[in-house]
């Protein structure tokens, strides 16, 4: 269990890099060892091969690396080229994080291409072989999805207009404000929060989105864009056509392996936060939504901070979601890693009582009454002994002595390996 580090427990504001507002300035490409083309859902266990020379020439040349496309891709501009799966291009530029400019071999015509769409021949190889040892391992049919492209354009920025988005319906309201359906351009479906009008400052808000945007995470909701220079603020985002978590739990019954699958990929995503040092502070099933093949990206990340001034009074709200949080964070305003930590074992089980409110029976008031105290919830009926101890776990009163996301993350997938498959067949 790694040491908490002091800045966790700080929870002054943090610094963020520097809003880009303007048109993404191509580079000519220079690549890090580190930053070389990689498959967009690689696993933890697997690292790409990281050849390649350290400055590519920008037009068609023998020494241009090439890469294979692992899906189609139909352009939404007369900048970006289309290809085919399995098609074939030399990449020419690195145009901001998502974008590269390329060179079809086939059609012979040059643009713009989402970098995630395609694969070095050596990575895709060791990336097939990564996948089906996992889906192998965990007995779930993983299949591959289209990754997603984070940035919507190569030079939009990510302070789009309004009026590239068009709304559809409703999908939800929470206590940031409501959420819709869109498309933006008429082609890239999207999901839109607008954020109730006075619920934070536009620096505050900016401040934030600046570090969202920066997360690049299969288990994290893509931040696409936002809409910041006139009220309501709008977050433009991944749209996931399952919904929330708590709603798919709530819809059908899971059977435990694929329950495990989900907790899964939550700790992944918690744990690409925590080594990043960052504090998610809202982490329930209503903050997980839901895509094909059961993927999970957490979403909400870092926007409950904002709806927490130094005024504000935990105790008094009615929306502060008391049975998801840390003693230490409703007594003392004291939000951390660590606190994130004991809301992941809260929604495990959720994830295992298929979306129950938490510690049934129990008021707000009891629970902040009697957790600090050492109250816990009962382990639920049908949930395994294993499952139940890493939650537990979560919930140890000292924080320091909480696990961490990494510990949990594999816990819980050697859960999925060796444990799992017994309680299925029951
Ligand atoms: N990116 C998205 N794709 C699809 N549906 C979404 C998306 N974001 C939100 N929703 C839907 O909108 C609903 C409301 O989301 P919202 O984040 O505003 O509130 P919440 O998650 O219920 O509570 P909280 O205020 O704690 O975040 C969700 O429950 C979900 O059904
Ligand atoms: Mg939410």
């Amino acid at each position: 269990m790694g040491p908490l580090h002091a800045k966790f427990a700080n929870r002054g504001r943090r610094k963020s890099t520097s809003v880009s507002t303007g048109v993404v300035a191509e580079e000519t490409w220079s690549i890090p060892r580190d930053r070389a083309p990689t498959a967009p859902s690689q696993t933890r266990h697997y690292e790409p091969p990281a050849a390649t020379p350290e400055t590519w020439p920008c037009k068609p040349s023998v020494a241009n690396p090439i890469v294979k496309a692992m899906f189609d891709f139909v352009p939404r501009s007369s900048a970006e080229v289309a290809f085919s799966k399995g098609d074939r291009l030399e990449i020419l530029l690195k145009c901001g994080e998502d974008w590269w400019r390329a060179y079809h071999l086939g059609t012979k015509e040059t643009g713009y291409i989402p970098k995630s769409y395609v694969a070095s021949a050596s990575s895709l190889e060791s990336q097939e072989v990564a996948d089906l040892h996992i889906a192998a391992q965990i007995q779930y049919p993983a299949r591959r999805t289209e990754p997603v492209i984070n940035d919507l354009t190569p030079d939009s920025g990510w302070e789009i207009s309004p009026h590239t988005l068009q709304l559809g319906h409703q999908l939800g309201e929470g206590s940031f404000g409501e959420v819709w359906y869109g498309t933006w351009n008429n082609v890239v479906p999207v999901a839109i929060k607008r954020l109730r009008s006075g619920s934070m400052t536009r620096e505050q808000f900016l401040d934030e989105a600046a570090i969202m945007k920066t997360l690049r995470h299969k288990h994290i909701l893509a931040l696409h864009a936002v809409c910041s220079l006139q009220e309501p603020i709008l977050i433009v985002t991944e749209y996931m056509p399952y919904g929330a978590l708590l709603d798919v739990l709530r819809g059908a019954t899971y059977p435990m392996t694929s329950k495990i699958y989900m907790a899964t990929q939550v700790a992944d995503g918690m744990l690409y936060l925590e080594g990043k040092q960052l504090i998610h502070r809202d982490l329930a099933a209503r903050n997980v939504l839901v895509g094909e093949s059961l993927i999970c990206k957490i979403s909400d990340f870092g926007l409950a901070r904002l709806l927490q001034s130094d005024e504000y009074d935990i105790t008094s709200d009615q929306r502060f979601p008391v049975k998801w949080t840390a003693p230490e964070a409703f007594l003392k305003n004291c939000f951390s890693i660590k606190s994130d930590v004991w809301s992941f074992g809260i929604l495990m089980m959720e994830i295992v009582t298929d979306g129950a409110i938490p510690y049934p029976g129990m008021t707000k008031r009891q629970v902040m009454d009697e957790v600090p105290y050492g109250y816990r919830m009962k382990k639920p009926p049908n949930c395994p002994e294993p499952f139940y101890e890493i939650a537990f776990s979560c919930w140890t009163h000292n924080m320091d002595d909480r696990p961490s996301f990494d510990h949990i993350y594999d816990a819980l997938y050697n859960f999925s390996v060796y444990s799992e498959r017994s309680y299925d067949v029951q």
